[in-house]
Order: structure tokens, then sequence, then C-alpha cells
């Protein structure tokens, strides 16, 4: 061992092991401080202001769309007719999928096959016996099963397009959780008059 490293050995020895005074780079030591620094701010910034992933800020951005098109749609009446019809409403149906995926994917999945809650895509339901139902399940909920109540969260017109878009599921089977209640009817057929006489989004822009 040559003289000058003598120095930097530290001055205990434990069965005859030295152990030099080895420190760490500044620049190293610096680096891992601003990590540290940096992470504070960060962690406020990601979590309670801008800083959400690209998936979320999609998100975001669909639902901001929903609401300004459910302002768009005015106060619509909670039935069968109306349901029926936004249920083709493609513009309607994108922006309730994704409150669908936001709000109720964790129960029934976003695909809505099911998980706590039942499946919404097959022909058996619990609480509900005509399309027009489904608007007070997802207003009032079913507290006692678990069914969250949203009359809280969603406007009456958003309740109605919900229901339109959960109706809409049950177009789409897909297999998932086992069939829970009674099997009903399937929805009716849209009314042709009232196809006609109201629909804004399917002809508005035909005109
Ligand atoms: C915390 C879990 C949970 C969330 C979140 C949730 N649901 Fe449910 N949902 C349930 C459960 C559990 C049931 C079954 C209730 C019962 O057994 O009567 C249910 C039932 C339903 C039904 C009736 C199904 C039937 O067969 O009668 C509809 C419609 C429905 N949910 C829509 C929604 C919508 C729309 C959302 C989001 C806005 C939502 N749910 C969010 C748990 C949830």
């Amino acid at each position: 061992m040559s003289e000058p490293e003598n120095e930097l050995l530290l001055d205990h020895e434990y069965d005859g092991i030295r152990e030099y005074d080895n420190p760490l780079p500044a620049w190293w030591v610096y680096t891992w401080l601003a990590t540290v620094l940096i992470c504070f701010p960060y962690v406020a910034w990601f979590h309670g202001a801008e800083g959400r992933t690209i998936q979320d800020q999609y998100e975001q951005e669909l639902t901001d769309f929903a609401q300004a098109m459910i302002a768009t749609y005015g106060d619509l009446d909670a039935d069968q007719d109306t349901i029926l019809r936004y249920m083709q409403d493609d513009v309607a149906m994108a922006g309730m999928a994704s409150q669908f995926k936001g709000k109720c994917a964790t129960c029934h999945r976003a695909d809505g096959s099911g998980n706590v809650g039942p499946n919404l895509t097959d022909d058996s339901w619990i609480n509900v016996t005509k399309v027009e139902d489904i608007v007070g399940v997802i207003r009032n909920g079913v507290p006692a099963k678990g069914m969250t109540a949203w009359g809280g969260t969603f406007s009456d017109t958003q309740l109605v397009l919900m229901a339109a878009y959960v109706a809409s599921l049950r177009l789409h089977p897909v297999d998932g959780k086992a069939p829970q209640g009674n099997e009903i009817a399937p929805w009716p057929e849209l009314a042709p008059t009232a196809n006609a006489s109201g629909a804004p989004a399917a002809d508005a822009g035909t005109q």
C-alpha cells in the first residue's frame, strides 16, 4: 500500500480490514439533493395542478366537451322517446362514454360488463323493466346494494343522456358478470315520428 493513500485511510480497523474515506463526488451529491428538493413542487404540481397524464388530459377534454354539449341540449325529458332518440346520437353517446368511464367503470367496468355492479350489457336487469326506469336508478341509486345515487352529480339532462348511454350498452353484449335479475323485453323501436320531429344532432349538419 503506497504512502499517500494512507492519508485517506480512516482510523478504524476490523479484522485487519481498513476503510478509505472516499466521499461521493460533489456533482453526484448536488444532483441527488436537487432531485429531493424538486420532488416537493413536482408532487404538488402533478397531483394538485396541471400535471396530468396525457390520458387524463384527454379524458378531461372529453368531459369538458360533454358538459359544453349538455349546455347546448337544454332540458331533456326523461321519457322513452327521448332516451331512444339520444341512444342514436353518436356525439352525445361519446360524451357519456367518457363520463361512464370516469364515474361508473369502477363498479360496472368501462365496457359495462359488470364487476361490483351488474353487467349492463345483457338482457337481465334487477331494477329496470322499461328503458326509462334507468334514469331513476341512476338518479336515486340503490344505496342498500352499493349503487351510488347520482342525482346530486348529474343534471336532469345528463341523467337522460347517461340513461341513453347505459341503454345503448345492451346493444353490444359483453361476456362478463353472470346475468342478475330478470330477463326483460328488448328496448322498443324508436317511433318514426319522434325521430323525424326532434333529433337535433342527427340532422343538424345536413340542413
Ligand atoms: C360503487 C359502485 C357503483 C358505482 C360507482 C356505480 N354503480 Fe351502478 N350499480 C352498482 C350496484 C352494486 C348495482 C346493483 C344494484 C342492485 O343490486 O339493485 C348497480 C346497478 C346499476 C343499474 C341498474 C342495473 C339493474 O340491473 O337494475 C344501473 C342502470 C347502473 N347501476 C348505472 C350506473 C351508472 C350510470 C353509474 C355511473 C354514473 C353507476 N351505475 C355507478 C354499483 C355501482
